[in-house]
């Protein structure tokens, strides 16, 4: 009767290690070939890349973002890959764009930077929408007249933004401080030149139809464009926001 106790135990418990033994060699828990996390450097493909460190400012496509679309042969036709790579590693000081290259303390490789840049112009450049249309260069070629640039605004942007540059309902306030504070004359440029299709804002060739902007017109709004930034921006506000509360506790004495 005992010894039938004994080995009926050691049956159980020899049942018990197969099944333990069993368990250990399905895979519950371990993680599948294809499943393993991928390391932030290691990822190589352009969708990941772009959804986790672009799109939240140039949207998801490419489109719509807040900043200007990259998803746009016009822009895609006048920057070069080189420019754009450069733009993309360093970031553009003084604005939101931040730098990526790891050794101006951003996060992503050379070859990730790489994989981005080109795979933004494999997907959405190479359309050879200017075929002909003898567009302005990318990066302004000589110094622009302020002055000039105050009568091309009129000619130019005045319809759609105010004659100052205020905005209308057709097209938004460019020349306050926040807005000037933030952006380069790049990007101011740029915008002029590619417009914000995706926003109804012409290209270079449409503000006045049938009068595409020269190259120096568009030089000499920017450089109009960038005289009307304040040289510190963050300080009429901060010196008014002083005046009303000293203001206030005088009136409270
Ligand atoms: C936090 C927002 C933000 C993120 C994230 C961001 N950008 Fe930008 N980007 C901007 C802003 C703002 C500008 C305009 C900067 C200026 O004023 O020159 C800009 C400008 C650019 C330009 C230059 C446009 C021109 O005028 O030629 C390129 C190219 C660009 N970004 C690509 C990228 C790519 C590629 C990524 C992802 C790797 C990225 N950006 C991520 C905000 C962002
Ligand atoms: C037909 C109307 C129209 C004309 C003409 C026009 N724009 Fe615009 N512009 C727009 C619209 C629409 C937008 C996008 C929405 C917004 O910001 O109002 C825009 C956007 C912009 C922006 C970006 C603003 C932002 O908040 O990101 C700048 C800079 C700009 N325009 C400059 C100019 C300049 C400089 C001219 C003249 C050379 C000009 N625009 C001519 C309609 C126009």
């Amino acid at each position: 009767m005992k010894i039938r106790t004994l080995s009926a135990l050691a049956v159980l418990s020899l049942i018990l290690c197969l099944m333990m033994l069993a368990a250990c060699s399905i895979s519950d828990g371990q993680p599948q070939a294809n499943s393993e996390p991928v390391a932030p450097s290691q990822v190589s493909d352009f969708d990941t890349l772009y959804a986790q460190n672009c799109a939240g400012c140039h949207g998801a496509r490419g489109l719509g973002g807040a900043s200007i679309s990259l998803d746009d042969p016009v822009y895609l036709d006048i920057v070069d890959e080189a420019t754009m790579r450069k733009v993309v590693a360093n970031g553009v000081r003084g604005t939101s764009m931040p730098a990526f290259a790891q050794h101006a303390g951003g996060m992503l490789t050379e070859q990730q930077i790489d994989v981005i840049t080109s795979g933004i112009f494999s997907r959405w450049g190479h359309k050879q929408v200017l075929d002909g249309a003898n567009p302005p260069s990318y990066a302004a070629k000589a110094a622009g007249n302020v002055g000039h640039g105050r009568l091309v605004f009129g000619t130019f942007c005045a319809s759609c933004h105010g004659s100052d540059g205020a905005g209308t309902p057709k097209g938004s306030a460019i020349t306050n401080d926040s807005f000037l504070a933030l952006v380069s004359d790049q990007a101011l440029r740029t915008i002029v030149i590619t417009g914000r299709p995706e926003l109804g804002a012409p290209d270079w060739r449409g503000n006045v139809p049938g009068r595409p902007m020269t190259d120096q017109e568009i030089t000499d709004v920017v450089a109009w464009l960038a005289s009307r930034r304040a040289k510190n921006p963050g300080q009429p506000y901060s010196a008014s926001n002083d005046t009303q509360q000293s203001k206030a506790q005088h009136r409270e004495k």
